[in-house]
């Protein structure tokens, strides 16, 4: 009786619950549609956090009235810069305002509104640098730039400069506040503001702007919300929306803007689309390349961490509780903390730190990498030695004392070789694991293997085979490196070893 009234009660309540989510589905579709805008929101002042988290920036505030005018509603997602059109292109976005300049190239992968924007690129160098004040000015120098951006392409195409890459165009200043780069090239607008605001002291804008260039917002090709957001910018163009918003931001009027950004040419030059094959066939040189500095990257890391590795590991078995602590402590540490924002701490904050103390020191990228790399490995590498030497039964080192061995002499003859083939296994592990974390110091302007596939997606807007081909490249020197592994622990075992030896001889 009470289980027929409970069906009856579940049955009631399920109906109900179809009937409001029909309802509420129904009430909202009669609403204005909302799309998902991308942002990377450190690009102030077009697009950057307010301290309570809201997004905001002039960019921000253009495609909320913008909607407003053209009748659809905005839900902020952050992406890299790198990570827009690629968003765009898989349709997890619906659009973007991002400063973005419209361009020849970007025209092929997405749909660009309208021009909303009139800017320009423009150097900065740190304040006393004297003999620049033109691309030119910057051959065989150091540059910073942000990555997949008219900046980053300007600076390419300068003869013998040094680029230096970054996820976000504040790192890039930060590099050159740093002392690390000797020019930024950037949009002017957002140098400016960085200026002006004193988030960034000690540096200048030179000479004229290298280029003009349109910002618009682009969307995913033969979006239907293209019209919708062309007429809405027509609107506040008109209206006065836009003028009050560029007040706003950058206290001045609006300059006049083209209808198109490309002059009288209404609509992009198409070039063919090349096939998955030679996209992928084109990429694997600088691919390669890039597997070489990460195979490199890890092994001088590994290097290092297994000398520290060992030491501190040693050092955890001490019979001095200090020395015991702060093995302990510095594991704690760097196994703690993500090895991302170690590699932060290492390469932006340390320099920072020392030059308010007003010492000059800059850290060069490979021995940053180095360290964060080899610091980090270590503390795991620390407990597989402690591990491996804590394995070996105590027996052993009372036999060896027995025969008078003192305690250094029994580590190093009986009990570490015995230690380190039940290490190897634990070894091969973080071996392969390191390979794979060398990809974050992309994060530092590193052109590994990871960011070399980057830098040609920001180029060629083909995530789908450039990330693949990344994947197995990896995957090609990790299976290697197991392989090298496998071997080693091969060589290292006595009874295999032996039996090998007998079955030969016996042949
Ligand atoms: N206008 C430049 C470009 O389109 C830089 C844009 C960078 N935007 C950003 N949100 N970080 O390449």
């Amino acid at each position: 009786m009470v289980q027929f009234r409970a069906k009856r009660v579940l049955r009631s309540l399920l109906l109900g619950l179809v009937c409001f989510l029909l309802i509420s589905s129904a009430v909202k579709s009669q609403d204005k549609p909302v799309l998902t805008v991308a942002v990377e929101p450190v690009f102030p002042p077009f697009e950057f956090k307010a301290p309570n988290g809201d997004f905001q920036g002039f960019d921000v505030d253009l495609i909320r009235a913008v909607g407003q005018a053209g009748g659809f509603g905005v839900t902020f997602q952050s992406i890299p810069f790198d990570g827009i059109i690629p968003a765009l292109q898989a349709g997890t976005a619906d659009a973007a305002v991002a400063a973005m300049t419209i361009t020849q190239a970007r025209s092929q992968a997405v749909a660009f509104s309208q021009p909303y924007f009139k800017a320009g690129l423009a150097i900065a160098v740190r304040d006393g640098t004297t003999g620049i004040t033109k691309l030119d000015d910057l051959k065989g120098k150091a540059i910073a730039v942000q990555i997949g951006t008219t900046g980053a392409k300007t600076a390419s195409a300068v003869a013998g400069a040094k680029i230096r890459t970054f996820d976000a165009a504040v790192l890039a200043l930060q590099e050159l506040k740093n002392g690390n780069v000797d020019a930024v090239v950037n949009d002017s607008p957002v140098t400016l503001y960085a200026i002006k605001t004193g988030n960034l002291q000690g540096i200048r804008i030179v000479g004229q702007l290298l280029t003009e260039e349109f910002y618009g917002i682009p969307l995913p090709l033969n979006s239907p919300n293209l019209q919708r957001v062309n007429e809405g910018l027509k609107t506040i163009l008109q209206n006065g929306t836009y003028a009050q918003i560029y007040q706003k931001w950058f206290n001045a009027q609006p300059p006049q803007l083209p209808e198109s950004a490309f002059g009288t040419a209404q609509t992009a030059q198409q070039t063919p689309t090349l096939g998955s094959v030679s996209v992928i066939l084109n990429a694997l040189p600088t691919l390669l390349k890039g597997a070489l500095i990460t195979l490199q990257l890890a092994a001088v890391s590994v290097f290092f961490g297994l000398i520290g590795g060992s030491l501190i590991g040693i050092a955890r078995l001490s019979t001095l509780t200090p020395v015991r602590w702060a093995a302990r402590a510095y594991i704690d540490f760097f196994r703690g903390t993500p090895l991302l924002v170690q590699i932060f701490m290492i390469y932006f904050g340390f320099p920072a730190l020392l030059q308010a103390v007003g010492l000059n020191f800059t850290f060069n990228r490979f021995a940053a990498a180095i360290v964060a790399l080899s610091f980090n490995s270590a503390a795991y590498i620390a407990e597989i030695v402690r591990a491996g030497i804590q394995s070996i039964e105590v027996g052993q080192s009372e036999a060896a004392q027995s025969l008078g061995l003192d305690s250094v002499q029994t580590l190093r003859h009986v009990i570490f070789p015995q230690a380190l083939r039940r290490m190897l296994p634990p070894l091969g592990n973080e071996f392969i694991t390191l390979l794979k974390d060398t990809s974050l110091v992309a994060v530092i302007g590193f052109e590994e293997l990871f960011r070399e596939g980057q830098l040609i997606v920001a180029e060629n807007y083909r995530p789908f085979e450039l990330y693949a081909s990344v994947a197995l490249v990896y995957l090609a020197l990790t299976l290697l490196s197991s392989q090298g592994f496998s071997y080693l622990e091969r060589v290292m075992n006595p009874v295999k070893r032996s039996s090998s030896r007998t079955q030969r001889g016996s042949l």
